[in-house]
């Protein structure tokens, strides 16, 4: 019974389940001196074995009972041991999740939007495949007027349907005059194309918004109002501007409008007030159209190239950036 008590302390001693098997062994093992003692047992004669083998078996299963006693609790020990090695810290900062944004240019159409929306226009779209009709003839460019070798084409296939990659958003005024009386006052920003070379300030596609007002008594001062007030609200100070004459066949008069900035006047836009021959295809009212004045409908229009407009804003020297998807360049907006 002493042995017992010693043995159960040596066991409460292992500090690990490498020394605890290693203990286990010295008692239960092939030679252990516990599995010794039993296999003696049977070599014992009958009175010796009766004397003996009730104590043994206490003792076979109390160190059994003690040892699996003392393995319960290390392996639970170890567990936490191991635990704690892997500890949170739940006060770190999180890890940043990456996500995209808005490309610059559909930024800047949003906020175009916004302050034209505030002036009183409304957003519309058209089609980016255009009818001959709608890119040219409505907008008082006939077949063989100069004016159309300004505006390299894009043609679909077959040529005789006469389809096309617009060349402006210009057309879109056409189809909402045809469906609208005025008086209104729009803008249509989207994608155009033209045939042509690309380099730092030409590419094959870009954005243009167009605008249009038309009521009665519309006159170019309500213009310079209107793109001035969209130049300061577009680059957050007072931005000075100048029209100087131009021609495009769907404005009479027409005229460009120059920014001023640090380097001299830029060329921002296209404009001029609404052609009499552009109100006629649209099939607005001739005897109206005849009445000058407060009694006619007149209106502006103008074009802006959205891409320009970015380029100055963000200070972009190539155009091709925006459409090269890469991404170091994007991630700078
Ligand atoms: N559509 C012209 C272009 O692409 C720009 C333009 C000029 C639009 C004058 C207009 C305008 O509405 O009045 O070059």
């Amino acid at each position: 019974m002493e042995d017992i008590a010693k043995i159960k302390q040596e066991i409460d001693r292992a500090e690990n389940l490498e020394e605890l098997d290693r203990i286990r062994r010295k008692y239960f093992g092939k030679k252990g001196s516990i599995s010794f003692a039993l296999r003696t047992l049977g070599t014992l004669k009958e009175e010796e074995r009766r004397k003996q083998a009730p104590a043994l078996q206490i003792l076979k299963r109390e160190i059994e009972e003690a040892v699996k006693q003392r393995s319960k609790n290390l392996a639970a020990k170890e567990a936490d041991a191991n635990l704690s090695g892997e500890w949170v810290d739940v006060s770190a900062p999180g890890r940043k999740v990456r996500s995209g944004h808005l490309h610059p240019l559909t930024r800047l159409q949003e906020k175009v939007n916004g302050v034209f929306s505030s002036l009183g226009f409304e957003v519309v779209e058209g089609p980016e495949i255009e009818t001959e009709w709608y890119n040219f003839d409505a907008l008082n460019i006939p077949k063989d007027h100069p004016a159309r070798d300004m505006w390299d084409t894009f043609w679909l296939k077959p040529e005789s349907e006469k389809l096309l990659l617009r060349t402006h958003t210009s057309p879109v005024q056409i189809r909402y005059m045809e469906t609208h009386q005025p008086p209104f006052r729009i803008i249509a920003p989207g994608r155009v194309f033209r045939h042509e070379a690309s380099d730092a300030s030409h590419d094959i596609q870009f954005y243009q918004l167009e605008g249009l007002m038309v009521d009665k008594d519309i006159s170019v001062a309500n213009f310079k109002a209107v793109i001035n007030e969209f130049f300061k609200a577009l680059f957050e100070k007072d931005v000075k501007i100048r029209l100087r004459p131009s021609y495009f066949p769907f404005v009479e008069p027409g005229f460009e409008i120059d920014m001023k900035s640090a380097s001299g006047w830029l060329e921002m836009m296209g404009a001029g007030m609404v052609h009499p021959n552009v109100f006629q295809a649209v099939g607005y009212n001739p005897a109206n159209l005849a009445l000058s004045g407060a009694e006619g409908w007149q209106g502006f229009a103008f074009g802006i190239g959205l891409d320009r407009i970015a380029m100055m804003k963000y200070k972009i020297d190539d155009i091709r950036l925006f459409y090269g998807g890469d991404v170091r360049f994007l991630k700078q907006f």
